[in-house]
């Protein structure tokens, strides 16, 4: 409403209010290999749009009279209530996104102000312990990509409680990248490789394999950290020392199989991150479309999403599909390209202000009204 009245006075919204306006705005402002970075995925991008088609497929049964003027969109999430379903989806160059390069620090204060949680990625601009800080009394998760040492990993983890993260996600589909052509071409992952860091650079477990310090020998740093970056082991098997490192939630994002929710029950994990990396990853693998059957085997674990939310629509789509909280990812990215810490709240407020007419216009007052009946397939 307040975007309306602005209008009237002939005030023009900051920033484009449309994902492809950002998208297109962002494109301009960013240097072409880390826009090819950001925007492209795996393979040819089909498994991308495909994440984006996937919510164009359902439709939202419209309901008159249903006294929907007031909406609750709160939940709650491991004894935490947030103001609204969604969250910020961990990325890795958030950091050099931004006009200052703090990137990480711009998401966290929007965090911040906005109530709404961030998942701050392990390959972070500035220290995780500058990124929790700046999360004020906003509960933040810390993403784990699970170091080949597993003393970094500990120390990882260790640090991220120290540093007030309220909880622990673990990437795991991950351990080696995704055939991405657009950054093949460009060899655009090794000359990133100087960036994002600081979490290594400033980890004493990973400072005491070095034979100098990342100060002296930046290149030499980077390369020990390509080294230990994935972990191609990891297995069930290891689950039990991930589970044993925290007391903190335990989520794991990747997994969008049912039987491979139950192993991550047995294995004692709190919830599930239903993810297929936003198409960048494994070629092909769906994510919207395996949702409901993630979230039917994960019983009362929250289940989090994301991969192609692009709309105020698609969040109140996955919710109504089973999603606890849904994740956004290259929307705010851009956001945090055009406008910083303010470009990245008026993405996230857009959406949410979208989400929240899109489900009083339907009829439906509260995210618990939200379910499978409320969805019609369209196309
Ligand atoms: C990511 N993603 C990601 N995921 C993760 O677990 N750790 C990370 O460091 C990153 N880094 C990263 C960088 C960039 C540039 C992008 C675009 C994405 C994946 C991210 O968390 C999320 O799964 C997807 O971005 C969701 O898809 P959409 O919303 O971008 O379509």
């Amino acid at each position: 409403i307040g975007l309306y009245f602005a209008g009237l006075g002939g005030q023009l919204p900051p920033y484009p209010l449309t994902f492809a306006g950002l998208e297109a705005a962002a494109q301009e402002k960013m240097e072409h290999r880390l826009w090819d970075y950001v925007a492209g995925g795996a393979g040819d991008g089909h498994t991308q749009q495909s994440n984006i088609d996937a919510f164009h497929r359902w439709g939202v049964l419209p309901r008159m009279l249903s006294g929907a003027a007031e909406r609750d969109l709160s939940v709650e999430l491991f004894g935490h209530r947030y103001p609204a379903p969604v969250f910020m989806a961990p990325i890795g160059v958030l950091g050099v996104m931004t006009d200052d390069e703090h990137g990480d620090l711009a998401a966290a204060a929007a965090s911040a102000s906005s109530g709404i949680p961030m998942v701050a990625s392990t390959l972070m601009q500035d220290p995780m312990e500058d990124v929790g800080a700046a999360l004020g009394d906003t509960p933040g998760f810390f993403q784990l990509y699970t170091p080949h040492d597993r003393e970094v990993a500990e120390s990882f983890v260790h640090r991220a409680e120290a540093a007030g993260f309220q909880g622990i996600v673990v990437t795991l589909d991950t351990w080696t990248l995704g055939f991405r052509p657009r950054d093949l071409q460009h060899a655009t992952f090794p000359q990133l490789r100087g960036y994002c860091l600081a979490n290594y650079f400033s980890d004493p477990v990973f400072r005491s394999r070095l034979q100098a310090t990342p100060e002296e020998d930046p290149g030499a740093a980077a390369i020990a950290w390509a080294l230990m970056f994935g972990n191609p082991t990891l297995t069930w098997n290891d689950l039990a020392w991930l589970r044993g490192l925290t007391d903190l939630p335990l989520l794991l994002k990747g997994i969008c199989h049912p039987d491979d929710v139950r192993r991550a029950k047995d294995a004692g994990v709190d919830g599930i991150y239903c993810s297929n990396h936003g198409g960048r990853q494994a070629a092909s693998a769906p994510a919207l479309d395996l949702l409901p059957a993630v979230v039917d085997a994960a019983d009362d674990m929250p289940v989090l999403f994301d991969s192609g939310v692009r709309s105020g629509a698609d969040v109140v789509k996955a919710l109504a599909l089973g999603a606890t909280a849904v994740g956004i990812g290259r929307p705010y990215g851009y956001g945090a390209v055009l406008g910083g810490q303010a470009g990245i709240e008026f993405v996230l407020s857009c959406l949410l202000a979208e989400a929240d007419l899109t489900m009083g216009l339907n009829g439906y007052a509260s995210i618990t009204e939200l379910t499978r009946e409320v969805l019609v397939r369209v196309t």
